[in-house]
């Protein structure tokens, strides 16, 4: 496996790739790699000659300075965990690679992202759109590969590749979990002993919302039935739980047969911001 710090010489790698007749598989990410993330790769290897991994904590995605600083970076042990994976490139840029001047660019993304997320995380899929299409430029990917934790940037993600054209195949795939439920995330190191041991109150209460729909309740009465959940848990500060069309993401006052329906939920559990979602 190489490692490539700089844009240019990842390009030469990938030339000669592609003069060889080869696929590329691109896995983004921001590195602190979990088996959610090694799922990514094997779908990649799969399907590609070559998979490229993108390590880089992209700091115009974070509205939360805090955040931004406490955003494990491990990348010895992200590479330790790769090269057995299979994985043939990690492209680890700097910040001043990445952005050698300050991107003034501004992606838009209309309904899609006025919820959830980004109502809560202003900028933030603006700076996922800028690095996303960097990296497809940079790597000019078959196929990419992204996990369905992040629902709501993976169609934001489409959207962008409508808009702009990109002719990359994008493989979103399941979201992985710990034994217990907690879906697997990069952030869950930060979580203390005591916050790991609730912190699959989260998906418990994703079941009991599931199986509340299913019985026929009202989307209103589920929602209602969510915050009781999270009252009784007072390490977290429930941010929203929204049930909504899978596809336009936006929220539903009925659950109907014709459309997916996700439920989605944001947390902050002590200084942590768990994320997680089912779609049915
Ligand atoms: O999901 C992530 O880890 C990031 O948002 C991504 C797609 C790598 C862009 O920085």
């Amino acid at each position: 496996m190489q490692v490539f710090h700089s844009i240019a010489d990842l390009r030469l790698f990938l030339k000669n790739q592609r003069q060889q007749a080869k696929t590329v598989g691109l896995v983004p990410t921001m590195g602190a790699l979990h088996e959610g993330h090694l799922s990514l790769i094997e779908a990649s290897r799969e399907q590609n000659d070559v998979t490229v991994c993108s390590i880089f904590v992209n700091p115009i995605q974070f509205n939360n300075p805090d955040d931004l600083a406490r955003y494990p970076r491990t990348l010895d042990a992200d590479c330790a965990i790769l090269a057995p994976a299979g994985c043939d490139a990690v492209f680890a840029p700097s910040v001043e690679e990445m952005y050698p001047e300050k991107a003034s660019l501004k992606f838009d993304f209309g309904d899609l992202e006025r919820v959830m997320e980004g109502k809560f995380r202003p900028g933030h899929f603006n700076g996922v759109g800028i690095v996303v299409s960097k990296l497809f430029n940079i790597v000019q990917p078959d196929r990419t590969y992204f996990g369905q934790k992040d629902l709501q940037q993976v169609a934001v993600v489409r959207r962008m590749m409508i808009d702009l054209g990109f002719q990359i195949e994008l493989h979103p795939r399941p979201t992985l979990r710990e034994s217990d439920g907690l879906a697997m995330s990069s952030r869950n190191r930060n979580l203390t002993s005591d916050e790991r041991a609730i912190a699959p109150h989260i998906f418990e209460g994703l079941n009991l919302a599931k199986a509340q729909l299913l019985e026929g309740q009202k989307p209103t009465e589920v929602k209602a039935m969510i915050e009781q959940h999270f009252s009784k848990e007072p390490a977290f500060r429930l941010e929203y739980f929204e049930i909504v069309n899978a596809n336009t993401l936006q929220s539903v006052d009925e659950i109907q047969a014709t459309n997916q329906t996700a439920m989605c939920i944001a947390a902050h559990l002590g200084k942590v911001r768990l994320i997680d979602n089912f779609v049915f």
